[in-house]
């Protein structure tokens, strides 16, 4: 198992907000269409910057991200009050099973989902739990974000999630990222 950190020195880009051109709020909140009682969970939350914008519509968010660095600016920048951060691998992650009624994560998912990861990820949410993606795609052009190579295409990331026991309710890729919807 493994993960790509991001550099802690280049926070501040992930704070900008240019970032909407390839995932507004609006879309993200369409993805798993939270509910007041959620409790979800931003599988590699870096600075939480999305984070933020999904803490309003549910009961409490869990900020996931292996970097303690990550989470040390997040809380510096200044935690929502129904926001925690946890310090810890996406393939082991500190939550009893079912957990979770959403997990969902932004331009992250090619750093994490491989095997153990995605068998964590299907024993944490309960039943019926959603998940919302967004990623860069393997697929898009390569102008902005990681290199081509780094990334997996929707369809992958749909039968990888399928192979996991997710249904995916929704997939589509777009000229740079990939979005998808799915639940267990
Ligand atoms: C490109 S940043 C994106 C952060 C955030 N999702 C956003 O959109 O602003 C990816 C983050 O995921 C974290 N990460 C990568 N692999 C991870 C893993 N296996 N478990 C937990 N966090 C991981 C990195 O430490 C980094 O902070």
């Amino acid at each position: 198992m493994g993960f790509h950190t991001y550099p802690i020195e280049r926070a501040d880009a992930l704070e900008d907000s240019w970032r909407y051109e390839f995932c507004s709020v609006e879309e993200l909140l369409a993805l798993f269409d939270p509910s007041p009682t959620d409790t979800v969970a931003d599988l590699g939350s870096g600075t939480g910057f999305y984070t933020d914008d999904v803490a309003p519509y549910v009961e409490a968010v869990y900020a996931v991200d292996v970097q303690e660095a990550m989470g040390e600016y997040y809380r510096e920048k200044g935690l929502p009050e129904n926001v925690s951060t946890i310090t810890a691998e996406i393939a082991d992650l500190p939550f009893e099973e079912n957990a979770l009624d959403t997990a969902f994560s932004t331009m992250t998912y090619h750093e994490f989902a491989d095997d153990p990861a995605l068998s964590e990820l299907a024993r944490v949410l309960r039943p019926g739990g959603t998940v919302g993606i967004v990623d860069w795609s393997a697929a898009g052009t390569g102008e902005d974000g990681p290199a081509l190579d780094e990334r997996f295409d929707v369809e992958r990331a749909v039968s990888d999630l399928e192979a996991h026991g997710f249904e995916v309710t929704s997939a589509n890729a777009r000229r740079e990222t990939f979005v998808l919807a799915g639940r267990l």
